[in-house]
């Protein structure tokens, strides 16, 4: 990517120059302090953390670096140790998952969590944002949430066809690929209506058949006005899709910035290098194209 673009995409999205906590341009979310151990082990430690509203951004970093940590705490999944953090500028410390979710952020799972023994129909309706039916005054007037069931069957459907799952909706979610579930994951994360949508290594251990769709259904969420935050190691993946990229260590944000740039920052070659992962070691060497690299540790 010629630098004049990458500094295009610098300036519509960060106020400053590439680095880990940049303030954006117009953040939905906003981090601060955030921690969170495990014992002796600091597992997220992130100073500082915006998330632009409207884009494509991918937490990246090796294994254990802390990012589903993070997307827990993020989320409300999980409690920090201290720090606060915002969604759409309202504070969501203390606020359990499922009003975060009410209030349009959801997310996936690194394991998908299909319930195998309801139906592909059934575990998109458990995504529907609000359950009419579960409330009082809904139990004395049925009639109003039998309309509202009938919408979110409809909208149900409509989601599974997109996401080519129709043809499977009464069958047990059980049943599904893996690559299949992941889909139904992203499919039951949008009967919510979400602003921002977070999905936590979408791609693991999909049919590389599948791959290439599941890419496409990224960037149509954005295409859809939605902002995403998605989690993957395969630097090569992110690189087609995303518009910004952070990248944790450690639990700590060691850079960030447009996909081109982040590549060859020396402090993410670092942390992939230091992390003896074979497989990301491959990646990030053949994407960034390093003279004499590929194999060569020490030549960094
Ligand atoms: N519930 C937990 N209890 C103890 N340690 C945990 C727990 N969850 C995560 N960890 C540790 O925290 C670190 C970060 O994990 P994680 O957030 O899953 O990393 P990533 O998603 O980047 O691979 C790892 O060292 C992991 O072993
Ligand atoms: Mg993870």
């Amino acid at each position: 990517m010629p630098a004049s673009s990458s500094n295009e995409t610098m300036s519509k999205i960060a106020t400053g120059p590439a680095a880990p906590g940049v303030p954006k341009t117009d953040p939905i979310i906003v981090a601060d302090n955030v921690t969170r151990h495990f014992g002796g082990l600091m597992a997220v430690d992130v100073e500082h953390l915006e998330i632009q509203r409207g884009i494509i951004t991918a937490l990246i970093g090796p294994n254990g670096a802390g990012k589903t940590t993070l997307f827990n705490l993020l989320s409300g999944f999980d409690n920090p140790n201290t720090g606060k953090w915002s969604f759409e500028g309202k504070a969501l410390a203390g606020i359990p998952s499922f009003k975060v979710s009410k209030m349009g952020q959801v997310r996936t799972f690194q394991l998908t969590k299909a319930l195998s023994m309801l139906s592909v129909l059934e575990n998109m309706k458990l995504g529907a944002k609000s359950q009419f039916g579960e409330h009082l005054w809904a139990s004395i007037f049925p009639w109003t949430w039998r309309k509202q069931d009938d919408d979110i069957e409809s909208k149900a459907l409509e989601l599974l066809a997109r996401f080519k799952l129709d043809a499977k909706a009464d069958d047990y979610a059980a049943s599904l690929s893996g690559g299949q579930r992941k889909l139904l994951e992203m499919a039951r994360a949008l009967m919510s209506d979400p602003t921002l949508i977070m999905l936590d290594e979408p791609m693991a251990g999909v049919n590389p058949a599948l791959t290439q769709s599941l890419l496409d259904h990224i960037v149509d969420l954005k295409r859809h006005g939605m902002s995403v935050l998605f989690v993957e190691h395969d630097m090569q993946m992110v690189s087609h899709i995303a518009d910004w990229v952070v990248v944790m260590a450690e639990g700590k944000i060691v850079a960030e910035g447009p996909p081109a740039t982040v590549m060859k920052d020396p402090a993410v070659i670092d942390a992939y290098l230091g992390s003896h992962q074979g497989t990301d070691l491959g990646v990030v060497t053949g994407r960034i194209d390093l003279p004499g690299t590929g194999k060569d540790k020490g030549s960094k």
